[in-house]
């Protein structure tokens, strides 16, 4: 492997992941071992389903991603998507670089050993004849996929996958509505933006120099308390400061003669609401919930955000854009998606919140009143208690 300026930081990213840094009454949980199935989940958790691109994208040409750290190629055939691991057995050969010789197979490219797209079993050693020894008796694992939003997703797990629904905001299966959205692997471990995500303190300072917050005013500090409801851990702002005094400093605000006071401090409480997110109920504006998914309610749309673990140091961020409206206000969303909030919010102003993934190093850390979101977050999946996902090179080979 040929080294880059980049490796010597992924390398320190890796080691603070997994490495524990001993408690002192000095400072006293600045690692994440009060969390150890949290702490441990640097490839995220399994038994879940997670969103991976738009199903249009997947053509005749097999598409290769890597999912909590198991190499996947994705492969079309008609409607259907099928997932199979991305390693032939015989030496190790990516099949996504493989042909489609036969209908419902897949062909590694080295010595033409083929594969069943449904079941994975090896059906023919195109070298070796049709009496070969080694046909039927090899093949490879494969994943449920499902196509839903527009989206792939596939199941990583062990047992019989749930319902993909099950993974999904039930106000994305009852409901109709139009979406847009994209999808980026960026650099950083998935908690890291999952936290940041999730994160309260960081939009009043991050973003205040984002072009989607031009024409609106960014609280100074908030007092909030988490609640949780129907699997979401929400944000309750029990007060918003719009300015504050610092002595021997001066004010701090971000009010502007060209700004406008925003919402109030739940999207339910907006003169003129959707009545699908006003039928939510959501005492906040931000809630996160497993496996890794963020939604930002409005009192008009829905922002979603998954962070799916690709591997150790990569996340697949997939952010979509919703509001619950047919024909032209529809119509009218879809124009308005393009034209502006892809750029300014789903780009300039998620670019912010990358950058910091990117170039965050913790633990060891130091949390200030704020970052209960971080700890509510952390606590939550200990009481959940998921299957961490183990280094998985070993478990994916048959
Ligand atoms: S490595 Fe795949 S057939 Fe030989
Ligand atoms: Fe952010």
């Amino acid at each position: 492997m040929t080294a880059t300026a980049d490796e010597p930081r992924v390398a320190k990213r890796r080691a603070r992941t997994v490495k524990k840094t001993e408690p002192t009454p000095e400072s006293p949980g600045n690692d994440w071992s009060s969390w150890p199935t949290y702490d441990a989940a640097s490839r995220g958790f399994r038994n879940y389903w997670y969103p991976i691109m738009w199903a249009e994208q997947i053509g005749q040409k097999p598409v290769p991603i890597t999912l909590l750290g198991e190499k996947i190629v994705l492969v079309r055939e008609g409607d259907q998507i099928h997932a199979l691991h991305d390693r032939c057995p015989h030496r190790g050969v990516p099949l996504s670089l493989g042909r489609r010789q036969y209908e419902g197979t897949i062909s590694c490219p080295y010595h033409g050993w083929t594969y069943r797209l449904d079941t994975g079993k090896m059906c023919a050693a195109l070298t070796d004849g049709p009496s070969s020894p080694i046909n039927g008796k090899v093949g490879v694992r494969t994943y449920a996929v499902e196509q839903r939003l527009g989206l792939v997703w596939i199941y990583v797990g062990d047992d019989d996958p749930a319902p993909v629904e099950r993974d999904i905001p039930a106000e994305l299966v009852e409901n109709d509505f139009v979406l847009g959205g994209r999808w980026d692997i960026r650099p950083g471990n998935w908690r890291f933006a999952a936290e940041n995500g999730f994160d309260e303190g960081h939009a009043k300072y991050l973003h205040n120099t984002a072009l989607w917050r031009l024409f609106k005013v960014m609280p100074a500090w908030n007092e909030t308390r988490i609640v949780e409801k129907d699997g979401w851990l929400i944000r309750v702002q029990d007060a918003v400061h719009w300015e504050a005094e610092f002595p021997g400093l001066g004010t701090w605000t971000n009010k502007r003669w060209w700004k406008r006071m925003p919402l109030p401090d739940a999207p339910g409480k907006a003169a003129d609401v959707n009545p699908v997110i006003q039928g939510l109920d959501i005492p906040g504006f931000v809630s996160i919930r497993m496996p890794g998914l963020l939604r930002v309610a409005y009192p008009h749309f829905i922002h979603y955000e998954w962070y799916v673990p690709v591997d150790e140091d990569t996340v697949r961020y997939v952010q979509i854009m919703v509001r619950f409206e047919k024909g032209t206000k529809a119509t009218a969303f879809k124009a308005k998606y393009l034209g502006a909030i892809r750029w300014l919010f789903h780009g300039q102003f998620t670019a912010q919140d990358a950058w910091m993934v990117d170039v965050m190093d913790a633990p060891p850390e130091k949390l200030y009143r704020p970052d209960l979101s971080l700890t509510a977050w952390r606590r939550h999946i200990e009481q959940v208690a998921p299957t961490v996902q183990q280094d998985p090179t070993v478990r994916v080979s048959k």
